[in-house]
C-alpha cells in the first residue's frame, strides 16, 4: 500500500472517531448572506503578486502586472471596508500581510494599511512578509514608516549555489545588506525564513546556514523542508501525482541538527519549525491564530463555526467585490467538536497542549474530546510529550513528529482544495 494511501485511510479513521460522523469534510460554494459573529480575531491580507515565480512555491501567486495590480489595490479597500460595515466593534489583534511577496507594492501598501485602521480598532503588531530580492534602504524605511513591528524575510539559504538550484535571484551579498537595512530600522522582530533538505544540500551546508543564521539580527528563525507540490510548476514538470517530501532521514538528521543547534546555545522553540533569540521579542507566526479574517485572492478566514476561502483567481476577486463587495467562493461548517480539535491542533503546533482553554468565551477541556486519553497516553510512552500539569509539552521527538505528520496528513488536504480551487474560480464542492 502506498503511504499516500495510507495515510488517506488512517486520517479518515482518525478524523471520524475524533469529530463524530457529523462533521462534513467538505467545501461548499457558498450562499453566506452574512458572518459569524466574533468579538475578536487577526486579519490576514493576502497579496497575490511576485516579480518573480520561484518553481517549487505552492501559493497563490501571478506574476506582477501593474494594472491588474491597481484593480487589485481598489478592490482590498472595498473589500476592508465592506466587512467592516458587518463588524464596526471588532478587536483587530493582529494584522498579517503575506503572499506572494506582499512588498512588491510599494508605496501602494500605504493605501492598505490606512484602509484597516480607517475602518478598524487595531490592537495588534502589524507584521508582513517579503524576500531579499524585492526590499532596498527606501523600501525597508517605508515598512517603519507605515508602522509595521515585525518583518519576516525569506532567505532560505546563505548558500550561493543552494539560491541557485532553487532558482532565487539574489546573492548572499544583497541578503547582508537587506539584513543590516532591517537592523539599522529596529523592528520588533525580524523573522527569517531558510529551507532544509534541499536538492543535493549536504550537512556541512546546512551548518554553514545555522552559523550564518544565528550572526544576523534575525530575532526568531523559521525552517521548512522543501516540499514539491504536484500544482506547483516544478511539480507539473515532473507530474508529481501527490507532494514529494524529503525522505525520513534525512529530514530527521537535519531538523534535529536544526533544533541541537539552536536550542544549544539558548534559542527558544516558538512552534514546531520556530526559534526565538529572546523571550522579549514577539512571536512572528501567521498561521496559529485563533479567529482570523482574510481578505485578497484566495485568503481564507475561520469564524470557529465557519471556515471560508475566497475566490483564488486575482480577476474573478476584483470583479466578485466590485459587484457584492465580497469574494467569498467556498464555506465548509465546523461542528463544536471540530472547531475544538482545530484549535488543539494549532496549540500542538505551538509545541504544548493546553488542558483546559477559553475563547470567545467559552472553556474547552482536552479531555473533553473523545478518545484524547489513548492519544496522549501512547504520545506519552512514546516519548513525544510530557506532562506539565497544566499542559502538555512536545519533546524534540515530538516536534519532529508533529512536524512529519502534519505533512502526511493535513498537507494533501491542502493540496486537493488548492489544485481544484487555483482550477477553477467558483468550485461546487471540493471534497475530500
Ligand atoms: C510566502 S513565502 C514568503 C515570502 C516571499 N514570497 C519569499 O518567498 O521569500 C513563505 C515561505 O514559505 C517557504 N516555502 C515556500 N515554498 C516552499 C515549499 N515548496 N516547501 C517548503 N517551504 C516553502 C519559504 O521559506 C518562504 O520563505
Ligand atoms: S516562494 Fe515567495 S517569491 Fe517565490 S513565487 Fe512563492 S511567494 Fe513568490
Amino acid at each position: 500500500m502506498s503511504i499516500g494511501l495510507a495515510s488517506k485511510l488512517i486520517t479518515n479513521a482518525v478524523r471520524l472517531s475524533l469529530a463524530g460522523r457529523s462533521a462534513r469534510f467538505s467545501f461548499f460554494r457558498t450562499r453566506l448572506t452574512e458572518f459569524p459573529k466574533i468579538k475578536k480575531c487577526g486579519i490576514y491580507i493576502h497579496v497575490p503578486f511576485c516579480k518573480q515565480l520561484c518553481p517549487y512555491c505552492p501559493y497563490n501567486r501571478i506574476k506582477y502586472d501593474s494594472s491588474l495590480v491597481a484593480k487589485y489595490i481598489e478592490a482590498i479597500q472595498e473589500e476592508i471596508r465592506y466587512y467592516a460595515r458587518f463588524y464596526p466593534e471588532l478587536d483587530i489583534t493582529s494584522i498579517y500581510f503575506g503572499g506572494g511577496t506582499p512588498t512588491v507594492l510599494d508605496k501602494d501598501i500605504e493605501k492598505i494599511v490606512e484602509a484597516l485602521h480607517a475602518n478598524f480598532k487595531i490592537s495588534g503588531p502589524l507584521c508582513i512578509e517579503t524576500n531579499p530580492i524585492d526590499l532596498s534602504h527606501e523600501k525597508v524605511q517605508l515598512l517603519k514608516s507605515l508602522g509595521f513591528h515585525a518583518v519576516s524575510l525569506g532567505i532560505e539559504s546563505f548558500d550561493n549555489s543552494l539560491l541557485d538550484t532553487i532558482g532565487r535571484k539574489y546573492t548572499p551579498r544583497k541578503i547582508d545588506d537587506v539584513l543590516m537595512w532591517l537592523e539599522d530600522a529596529k523592528f520588533l522582530n525580524v523573522n527569517i525564513d531558510l529551507m532544509f533538505a534541499l536538492p543535493g544540500q549536504n550537512l556541512k551546508q546546512l551548518h554553514n546556514d545555522m552559523v550564518k543564521a544565528i550572526t544576523t539580527c534575525a530575532d526568531q528563525i523559521t525552517a521548512y523542508p522543501l516540499l514539491l507540490f504536484p500544482y506547483s510548476s516544478v511539480g507539473q514538470f515532473l507530474r508529481l501525482r501527490n507532494i514529494k517530501m524529503p525522505g525520513i532521514s534525512q529530514r530527521r538528521t537535519m531538523y534535529y541538527y536544526i533544533y541541537d543547534y539552536l536550542i544549544d546555545i539558548g534559542y527558544k522553540r516558538v512552534s514546531v519549525w520556530s526559534f526565538k533569540r529572546s523571550k522579549e521579542a514577539p512571536r512572528f507566526s501567521s498561521v496559529t491564530r485563533e479567529r482570523y479574517i482574510g481578505f485578497g485572492p484566495g485568503a481564507g478566514s475561520y469564524y470557529g463555526p465557519l471556515f471560508t476561502l475566497n475566490t483564488f483567481s486575482v480577476q474573478e476577486y476584483i470583479a466578485s467585490i466590485k459587484e457584492k463587495g465580497h469574494a467569498v467562493a467556498l464555506e465548509m461548517p465546523f461542528t463544536s467538536t471540530l472547531s475544538i480539535l482545530y484549535d488543539f491542533y494549532w496549540r500542538l503546533y505551538d509545541t504544548y497542549l493546553p488542558k483546559k482553554r477559553e475563547l470567545e468565551n467559552l472553556t474547552y477541556h482536552l479531555n473533553d474530546i473523545k478518545g484524547i486519553n489513548l492519544l496522549l497516553t501512547l504520545g506519552r510512552l512514546l516519548g513525544m510529550l510530557t506532562d506539565k500539569g497544566k499542559y502538555f509539552e512536545l519533546t524534540r521527538e515530538g516536534s519532529f513528529w508533529v512536524h512529519l505528520l502534519q505533512n502526511y496528513f493535513v498537507l494533501p488536504y491542502i493540496n486537493t482544495i488548492w489544485t481544484e480551487a487555483s482550477r477553477q474560480p467558483w468550485p461546487d464542492i471540493i471534497k475530500f
